[in-house]
Formats: structure tokens, C-alpha cells, sequence
């Protein structure tokens, strides 16, 4: 499979914020592990980040095009109220997984609202970077590759 990771709002800092939700691994590390997965799997990955909407809305817009099979969306904060980000995934072909590092159902009531959910093919959360990985695997189940 070809995917694409994009990260969205505040994930840059990654490592850095919030360790105790999570962790201590920076991006450019969970990603590096990420793309071990995928050699492993003899997947090919990719990884976006943006901290800035539209530009997330870009790479959405341009997956088909550049050839992926699939995307991975962390959109952080975005998920909760981008509904510019809920119409560019219900515009694209390419089948987008919602992911969250954290239990985004264990923590602050807004969190437990996604305007992304119901859009993407599933949500993987509360694993960390393992969160990834499941998305991956559920993605590969629903494309039988
Ligand atoms: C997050 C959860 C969001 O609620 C939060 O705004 C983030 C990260 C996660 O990966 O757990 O920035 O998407």
C-alpha cells in the first residue's frame, strides 16, 4: 500500500507538549517508527505536517493524484470542529482513517466529538503510535492488501 500520514494542528510539537497524554518520543521519532512498520510490511509511507487548515485540506485534495491507496488523519484540534476538513475527506475517493495518539473519550468533554468520524472508514485512538499501526491494518483489511 501506498499511504499517507498527515498530522495536523500542534503535533509538530509532539515530545515536547503534554508528555504525560503523549509521551516523550518527538514526531520525526513515532514517524521513523512508523516507516520501520511500513518497510517491514513493504509498504510505501509518506508523512505530511500542518499546523495550518488549509493546507491539510491541500494534501487531502492532492492524494488521489500523487497515488495513494490510503491516508492516516491526526488532524489534533482540528477534529473537533474543522468542518472544512470533514467536507475535504467526504470530497476525496482515497479512504481516510481518523487516528488519535490519546483516549480522546477519556478526557475533556469536547474531545469526544469528532466532526471527522463519520466521514472517515474508521478511528483508531488511545495507543499512541500504536494507534497509527492499527489504522494501517485496518485500512489494509478494507483494501485486502
Ligand atoms: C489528538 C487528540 C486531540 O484532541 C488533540 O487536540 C490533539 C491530539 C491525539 O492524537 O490524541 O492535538 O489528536
Amino acid at each position: 500500500m501506498k499511504i499517507l500520514v498527515i498530522n495536523g494542528v500542534n503535533l509538530n510539537l509532539t515530545g515536547k507538549r503534554e508528555k504525560g497524554v503523549y509521551g516523550s518520543e518527538t514526531l520525526d521519532e513515532l514517524n521513523a517508527k512508523i516507516a520501520a512498520y511500513c518497510q517491514k510490511n513493504g509498504d510505501e509511507v509518506a508523512f505530511y505536517q500542518s499546523n495550518i487548515e488549509g493546507e491539510l485540506v491541500n494534501q487531502l485534495h492532492a492524494a488521489k493524484e500523487a497515488g495513494y491507496d490510503c491516508v492516516l488523519l491526526n488532524a489534533g484540534a482540528f477534529t473537533h470542529y474543522s468542518y472544512a476538513l470533514r467536507d475535504a475527506v467526504a470530497a476525496i475517493s482515497v479512504p481516510v482513517a481518523e487516528v488519535h495518539m490519546s483516549n480522546v473519550h477519556a478526557r475533556e468533554e469536547f474531545r469526544k466529538e469528532s466532526v471527522l468520524s463519520s466521514v472517515c472508514k474508521g478511528t483508531v485512538f488511545g495507543f499512541g503510535v500504536g494507534s497509527y499501526l492499527g489504522a494501517i491494518e485496518g485500512l489494509r483489511v478494507l483494501l485486502a492488501k
